[in-house]
C-alpha cells in the first residue's frame, strides 16, 4: 500500500512538473518577461509623473527630476535581444501582448520608439523646473507610450 501510494505520488508529480520543465526550457519566455519587466519599470517611473501633472499627487521637483531622468537612463538600455521574431501574441498566446505587426512592419515601431525617446529627453530636461514645466512636456510622454501601444500592443 505504502509503495503504491508512493508510486502514484511520484507519477503525478512528474506529470504536473512536465509542462513546467518544458516552459522553463523555452528561452523566449525569459526574453518576453525581460521586456515586460522593462515596460513595468517605465510604468513605475512614469506613473508619479502623470500623477503630479494631473494634480493627483503633490508636485515634488526632486522626485520629478529623478523619475524623468530614470526614464532617460532606461533609453540607454539596448533591449533588442528581448524582441526576437516569432515571439508575438499569436505564437505565445496569453504570454505576451506584442502584436505580430511589430515584426512585419519593422522599422515602424522603431519610429515610435524615437518619438518616445524625444519626449522623454525633453521632459527630463525640465521636469524639476516646476509644475508648469512638467505639465508642458507630460502630454508628449503620454502620447509616446500610447502612440506605440495603440499600434503594436493588443488591447485588453
Ligand atoms: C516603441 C513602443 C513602446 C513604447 C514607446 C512604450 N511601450 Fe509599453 N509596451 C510595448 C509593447 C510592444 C508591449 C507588449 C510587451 C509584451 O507583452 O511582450 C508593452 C507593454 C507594456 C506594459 C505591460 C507589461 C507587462 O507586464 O505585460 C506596460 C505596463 C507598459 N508597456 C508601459 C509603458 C509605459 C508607461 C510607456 C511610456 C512611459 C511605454 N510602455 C512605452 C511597446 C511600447
Amino acid at each position: 500500500m505504502y509503495k503504491a501510494t508512493r508510486i502514484i505520488i511520484l507519477t503525478t508529480g512528474l506529470i504536473l512538473a512536465a509542462p513546467g520543465i518544458a516552459a522553463d526550457k523555452d528561452p523566449n519566455l525569459k526574453l518576453i518577461k525581460a521586456r515586460q519587466g522593462e515596460m513595468q519599470l517605465r510604468s513605475f517611473n512614469a506613473g508619479p509623473l502623470f500623477g503630479m501633472a494631473k494634480g493627483k499627487i503633490a508636485y515634488n521637483a526632486e522626485l520629478a527630476s529623478t523619475l524623468a531622468n530614470n526614464l532617460a537612463t532606461q533609453l540607454k538600455l539596448d533591449m533588442g535581444r528581448a524582441w526576437p521574431k516569432d515571439t508575438d501574441n499569436v505564437a505565445y498566446k496569453g504570454k505576451t501582448t506584442a502584436l505580430p505587426k511589430i515584426w512585419t512592419t519593422y522599422p515602424d515601431i522603431a519610429e515610435k520608439g524615437k518619438a518616445y525617446a524625444r519626449a522623454v529627453n525633453e521632459l527630463a530636461a525640465v521636469a524639476g523646473n516646476g509644475l508648469d514645466a512638467l505639465k508642458s512636456k507630460i502630454g508628449a510622454l503620454g502620447k509616446g507610450c500610447k502612440g506605440c501601444h495603440d499600434n503594436f500592443r493588443k488591447k485588453k
